[in-house]
């Protein structure tokens, strides 16, 4: 079976900011936490290019629709790159085959008698390209999201009989899991107990649109095409496009990462519209909280967005990735802090684990030729730090099951804390000046070298790259960029990364190379 996982499709009315990376880390760390598990992961990201939002921007511009479109889905592109994100697809909904899907698609809507024709009035957000039906009743009244004007429209269109489905989707949203984290239910369940209402798919008059079959002079409305990116991407790019297909590629997903202002589209209109297709429903919408700037909402049209770029730059993956994953729960909001970010960088990786790393290995190699001691007592399963280790491992398997990299990351973190805290207690700097001590000394540093093997191997998932610099000091075959090695027992079809979670793997007696700093500290002088 496929874990099919996605990240929203990100409009392209401008560059990626903070807020579009975080969404695409995280669901990164997701689809490398199955992969390392042993699944065939299907992560798909991408770009949704219509609506009116787009056009505008790229008129603005000075563009064609088209060649803005190109530009800024090509800068997405990169950017996911640079960031090594490990995506299987790319998904632009300005792809050709994109449309076949979609005219599919529609024709088995409109054939189960889903399509009506109806007049549409009512209070627009064209950055959220959607209809606010809770605008407050002023005069001009403005989107608080995007703190904009909202324009009043009145047209006729076509509509998808959402009402039809109100049971099912009352049946849905109720079912335990379906929609996480779990507070974000009640509010879900809030909106469909109002009566579901039948919503508008397409636009007369907006050229920049997939055109509705044999409905001359209408698009489709950016939301409808866009949720079909997720089918579309699913697609071998080799085949044709024959939509029943998305069932032998991976559909239906398990999980699809959103931010809490589209849930009602993923979690109430998608599975709608699916039904209604004939299609099975996705396993799990996660709707993840806002990164904040002094309490806003980092967000391109508000203007106070980081960008990736300069952090990428600036500070590196692993720090971000770190502070992103480990500080902010994921399913609320976070305020970014420059200070918190920087102290938490530097104390939990450069300080936490990389002087663990370097200090435990400094020492072996003094004292034991360069090599891994001999494991003598710290060989046993009941050794402090072999339970440590153990707990830690069960606790970021769950916890990143269920998305919560914050425990995971701390869980990795306080194996690393229990296993400084285990070298301090011991001292062997003073026990290596008695007589005899040797072997208990071996013993220990074999035991906090096996550990800082450990926290690597678990932070695999949420920090690919400090994992392996951590491994390849370690004498170990690193998971993140390499083939995925160490072997598993003959016969075993475990996953190395999990065949990795056992404790004594170490071997004594390896070579130790010269240890260099993995993680380095953050100074960062000016705010970012
Ligand atoms: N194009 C639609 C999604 C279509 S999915 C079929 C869209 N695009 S978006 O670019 O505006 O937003 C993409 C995602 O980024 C949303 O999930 C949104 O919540 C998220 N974020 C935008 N700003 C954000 C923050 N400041 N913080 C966290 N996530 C943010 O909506």
């Amino acid at each position: 079976m496929t874990y099919t996982l996605t990240t929203p499709l990100y409009y392209v009315n401008d560059r990626a900011h903070l807020g579009s990376a975080y969404t695409t880390l995280a669901c990164d760390a997701v689809a490398r936490h199955q992969r390392l598990r042993g699944e065939s992961v299907m992560f798909i990201t991408g770009c949704d290019e219509h609506g009116q939002k787009i056009q505008r921007t790229a008129e603005a511009a000075g563009l064609s629709p088209q060649a803005h479109c190109d530009l800024i889905s090509e800068g997405y592109r990169d950017l996911w790159n640079r960031w090594q994100i490990s995506n299987d697809r790319f998904i632009r909904t300005t792809d050709p085959r994109h449309r076949q899907l979609v005219a599919q698609f529609f024709a088995r809507v409109e054939a189960n008698g889903d399509v009506v024709e109806g007049r549409q009035q009512g209070w627009y957000c064209v950055a959220c390209e959607e209809f606010k039906d809770d605008a407050p009743g002023s005069e001009d009244p403005e989107c608080p999201i995007h703190r904009k004007p909202l324009e009043w429209r009145d047209e006729v269109n076509l509509f998808f009989r959402l009402s039809r489905y109100q049971a099912q989707i009352e049946a849905l949203i109720r079912q335990p899991g379906f929609i996480a984290p779990a507070s974000r239910q009640k509010e879900v369940e809030n909106f469909v107990a109002q009566g579901l209402r039948d919503f508008s798919i397409s636009r007369i008059d907006l050229p920049w649109g997939i055109p509705v079959p044999g409905h001359e002079g209408h698009t489709f409305y950016v939301w409808f095409d866009a949720l079909l990116g997720y089918l579309t991407a699913l697609l071998d790019p080799a085949e044709p496009v024959v939509l029943q297909q998305v069932l032998d590629r991976g559909w239906p997903a398990q999980l699809h990462v959103i931010g809490k202002d589209i849930l009602r589209f993923h979690a109430v209109y998608w599975p709608a519209m699916l039904l209604s297709a004939g299609l099975p429903l996705p396993e799990r919408v996660f709707g993840h909280g806002f990164l904040t700037r002094e309490g806003q909402k980092m967000g391109k049209s508000l203007g106070n967005v980081l960008d990736p770029d300069v952090l990428l730059e600036r500070c590196g993956r692993d720090a971000v990735r770190w502070y992103l994953l480990r500080d902010i729960p994921f399913g609320e909001d976070g305020d970014f802090q420059q200070q918190r970010f920087t102290d938490l960088v530097n104390n939990d990786l450069a300080n936490t684990i990389g002087n663990l790393l370097n200090r435990t290995s400094s020492m072996a190699r003094r004292w034991f030729a360069d090599a891994v001691p001999p494991a003598g007592a710290a060989a046993q399963a009941d050794h402090p730090l072999a339970v440590a280790a153990l707990a830690a491992g069960n606790i970021v398997n769950t916890t990143l099951t269920d998305l919560d990299f914050r425990r995971a990351a701390e869980a990795a973190l306080q194996l690393a804390i229990a296993a400084n805290g285990y070298l301090n207690d011991q001292a062997p700097w003073k026990q290596m000046k008695l007589e005899g001590q040797e072997s208990l000394v071996a013993a220990d540093l074999y035991a906090v070298l096996e550990a800082t093997r450990w926290v690597a191997v678990l932070l695999a998932p949420l920090l690919p790259e400090l994992s392996d610099r951590m491994l390849l000091q370690l004498g170990q075959e690193p998971f993140a960029s390499g083939p995925l090695a160490p072997a598993c027992a003959p016969g075993s079809h475990a996953s190395p990364w999990l065949f990795a979670q056992r404790w004594g793997l170490l071997e004594p007696g390896l070579a130790l190379i010269e240890p260099q700093p993995v993680m380095l500290r953050l100074e960062l002088e000016s705010p970012l």
